[in-house]
């Protein structure tokens, strides 16, 4: 059903009002596979109810967790883990799922997973992780497309240097550290905040990690984690889209439970490009964004994508379909996947100019853009159609919208809330 369902938008109808901004994907994932470290029933507070979420509740279920969802909040019990495979259909419907390898085999001692299948970004190899992992002492036979994995005497302490800085990495390494004897120190760490909200969530279960957010982390095993209550953080990547979409169409937005530091790297780009932006909230906690457009938008030249604090690579997209508006040429480098422009081929079926060269994406800015009948390919290419679709003079058709519900909840609700002319058929 949800392969055949589509978002048509008529675009071209400014945007006003306020969004309370989702619990964060990325977040949410490693924290639900980490429920796997603690024996008893943990709960997650402002999860967002997206199929990546259900996937992972799956997964835990097929472990022989019991997992539970009252509307934002999944409780899971992991008391017992009665198996250790992760199923292979599970395994190629979430590549991210790799992140239930470090718990599962410093608590049951064995794992077996399928390698996770490539995505629409490119191969997402998992060298990394394995190698991180036989360092801590586990025996990782790759065959037959199955990972084998066993830690017989249990994980041990580390120094993990790693050559990239990658996000689930250093999430695998710090689940696995976590019940490991002796401390791990993980170097060139990924500095994201969901890795600190990940610790966050250990060290509130009784672990000890320190430096998370910084370049070495370090985590000193335990004997056993007790489940504990997290609220997990805001969504950074639904709230760089949902300014990108007021950008898009004009307007003003309020956003309401974000981080604002966590998208200085975004609102300041919006800033360079014409957008008014200002974060505030009660004392210090800047919790809530406006943002509004009252000029035309500018290029605001050169796009780096990079690890954080650097340009997330995650709202890429999105912020190229509002520069294809802007006036003047935007360049983009992304260096962090091989393959995630597919988007600017759609995005040229409105009428944008953008010319692809390996990883770099040039794009000269157009007057206008004119509706049309495009196919979202990934998660963040799909939110980059519906940002162009809404300032796209008359109507666009989105297929593939499953794609985009893996990453937003309710996507097209929320843009009607304020004043978008967008439903899903
Ligand atoms: C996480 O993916 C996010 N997913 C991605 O968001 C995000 O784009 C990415 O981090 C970068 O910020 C989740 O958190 C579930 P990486 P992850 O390991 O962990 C290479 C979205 O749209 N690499 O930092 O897979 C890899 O090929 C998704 O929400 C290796 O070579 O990202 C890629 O080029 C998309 N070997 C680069 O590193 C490895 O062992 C970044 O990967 C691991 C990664």
């Amino acid at each position: 059903m949800a392969e055949q369902q589509r978002i048509v938008i008529n675009g071209g109808r400014r945007l006003e009002g306020e969004i309370a901004v989702q619990g964060a994907k990325n977040s949410a994932l490693p924290l639900l596979a980490a429920c796997v470290l603690c024996g008893g029933e943990s709960a997650l507070h402002n999860c967002p109810r997206l199929s990546d979420c259900d996937a992972a509740c799956r997964i835990l279920e097929c472990l022989g967790c019991k997992c539970k969802r009252e509307q934002t909040t999944v409780t899971v019990n992991a008391s017992v883990i009665k198996g250790t495979e992760v199923p292979t259909s599970l395994m190629r419907e979430m590549r991210s799922s790799i992140v239930f390898l470090g718990p599962v085999l410093t608590r049951c001692r064995s794992c077996r997973l399928s390698f996770p299948g490539g995505c629409e970004l490119g191969p997402r190899p998992i060298d990394f992780h394995l190698a991180a992992l036989r360092e801590m002492g586990a025996d990782i036979e790759e065959k037959h497309g199955y990972l084998e994995c066993t830690a017989p005497k249990g994980l041990h302490g580390a120094r993990i240097a790693l050559s990239f800085s990658s996000v689930g990495a250093t999430e695998n390494i710090m689940l696995a550290a976590a019940l490991a004897r002796g401390v791990t120190e993980i170097h060139n760490a990924a500095r994201e905040p969901e890795i600190v909200d990940l610790a966050d969530f250990i060290n509130k279960c009784g672990g000890r990690v320190s430096g998370a957010g910084g370049s070495t982390v370090a985590i000193e095993g335990v004997e056993s984690l007790s489940p504990c209550e997290h609220r997990i953080m805001p969504d950074r990547i639904a709230a760089a889209t949902y300014l990108c979409c007021c950008g898009a169409a004009g307007g003003e937005l309020i956003l309401t439970d974000v981080n604002s530091g966590d998208l200085r790297p975004i609102t300041a780009v919006l800033e360079q490009m014409g957008c008014s932006v200002y974060s505030y909230g009660k004392k210090r906690e800047e919790n809530n964004i406006f943002i509004n457009l009252h000029r035309p938008l500018i290029s605001p030249g050169t796009i780096r994508t990079n690890v954080h604090p650097g340009f997330p690579t995650d709202a890429q997209p999105p912020l190229m379909a509002l520069t294809t508006i802007a006036s003047g040429t935007t360049v983009f480098v992304e260096n962090i996947f091989e393959n995630r422009f597919k988007h600017a081929s759609e995005l040229t079926r409105l009428g944008a100019k953008i010319s692809v060269e390996g990883k770099v994406a040039v794009v000269t800015g157009v007057k206008s853009l004119s509706g049309a009948e495009l196919v979202a390919t990934d998660l963040r290419g799909g939110a980059a159609l519906i940002t162009a679709g809404l300032a796209a003079e008359g109507t666009s058709k989105i297929s593939g919208i499953c794609h985009v519900d893996r990453g937003y909840e309710s996507i097209e609700k929320v843009l009607r809330s304020v004043g978008a002319d967008i439903r899903r058929i």
